[in-house]
């Protein structure tokens, strides 16, 4: 028999649920029902506590188009070597032959930082032929996959955030600044494009922008598109741009003062964890079906590692081979950099955004 233990951690994904529903019933079908899922709750916090629920067809009924996780996530728990210790525990209470983490960086980084060095110290032969696999999912798509499911219902959550906006915007000729997560990664926030943003303000660049800056180059791209002839629009502002001490409101209030033209009011609008919210969209459910599929050979395989998507596949890239890793991540950064040139050209205007150098 089969027995397969599954924790999803991080930030939740759209797309998540479609990943476990998958995963169950197409494990069912290559072992015959001779399998048993262990869904732990809350990510690692789950595996170190035994909170624990069996992943059934009951429970995965009607939940591919859910979005959040039904086991629970939590971020940041899994460091040090008591957590590890416990986390191995309950591996060997439930006998799992393999371990799913469905996460992001920080997911992976509970791996390498925690369990693999706890598994090593262990000495456990049993513990020892545990497989493990990381499913890469991230609503900001920095990690090496070219895409992780999440991203793109997130990516048309923002595309018609602005869409929105720029209706009610151009109605009073208005400039709307609306922040977008992303974490470290400006994915994202470049999806504003697409709902018309014309402006994009990160600070990423090798030279650090002061607040003064930022707010007097948005204010003088503003000025600009006005002077064009744009009586509204719309400006992207990467989450995190901003000190925790600054309100975007009050950012609004100071470019509004630098503003040549009276009319043009400005609002500041922060969507924040809607963008996480949303139904996952075809695209995504299709991408968590293809990772559920590479889980499922990899298991029949025996293999462990990090499922990525790249160039239309899914692969198995083993942990150690950080090479490949990197390959795929460079493949991930060259395609930000082409969406860059697009923006450039179609006169977007970018504010500290990252040099091609230092994207992530
Ligand atoms: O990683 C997903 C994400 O939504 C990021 O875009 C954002 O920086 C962060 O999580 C927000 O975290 P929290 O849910 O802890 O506020």
């Amino acid at each position: 028999m089969l027995k397969v233990g599954i924790l999803t951690s991080g930030g939740d994904a759209p797309g998540i649920n479609s990943y476990i529903a998958f995963l169950r019933a197409m494990l069912w079908e290559q072992y015959h029902g001779e399998m048993e899922i262990v869904g732990f709750r809350f990510g690692y916090e789950g595996l170190c506590n035994n909170l624990f629920v069996p992943i059934t067809n009951d429970v995965t009924t009607g939940i591919k188009r859910l979005s959040g996780s039904v086991l629970g996530c939590n971020k940041g728990f899994f460091f040090g070597s008591d957590k590890g210790k416990a986390a191995l525990a309950t591996i060997k209470k439930h006998q799992l032959n393999y371990l799913i983490v469905v996460g992001g960086d920080g997911t992976r980084r509970g791996l390498e930082e925690t369990l693999f060095p706890a598994i090593a110290a262990a000495n456990d032969s049993f513990l020892s032929s545990l497989k493990i696999i990381h499913a890469s999912k991230s609503i900001d798509n920095n990690n090496a996959s070219m895409r992780s499911f999440g991203f793109y219902t997130a990516a048309e959550e923002v595309m018609a955030t602005f869409d929105k906006l720029n209706a009610t915007a151009k109605t009073h000729r208005r400039f709307f600044v609306v922040e977008v997560m992303g974490d470290n990664s400006i994915e994202l926030l470049l999806s504003a494009f697409e709902g018309g943003a014309d402006i994009f303000v990160a600070n990423l660049a090798p030279v650090k922008l002061s607040y003064e800056e930022l707010t007097l180059k948005t204010a003088t791209a503003i000025n600009a598109l006005v002077a064009e002839g744009k009586s509204y629009g719309s400006v992207a502002l990467m989450e995190k741009t901003l000190e925790k001490s600054q309100s975007g409101d009050q950012f609004a209030l100071e470019v509004q003062k630098l503003l040549k033209r009276p009319e043009t009011s400005i609002r500041f609008v922060d969507p924040g964890h809607l963008l996480r919210g949303s139904t996952p969209v075809q695209r995504d459910r299709e991408l968590a079906s293809r990772f559920a599929l590479a889980t499922v050979k990899a298991i029949a395989h025996g293999r462990s590692g990090t499922i990525v998507y790249n160039s239309g596949k899914t692969q198995l890239i083993p942990f150690d081979d950080r090479e490949r890793m990197e390959r795929v991540g460079e493949l991930r950064i060259a395609s930000v950099v082409q969406k860059l040139a697009v923006l450039r050209m179609a006169g977007a205007i970018l504010i500290g955004l990252p040099d091609e150098e230092n994207i992530v």
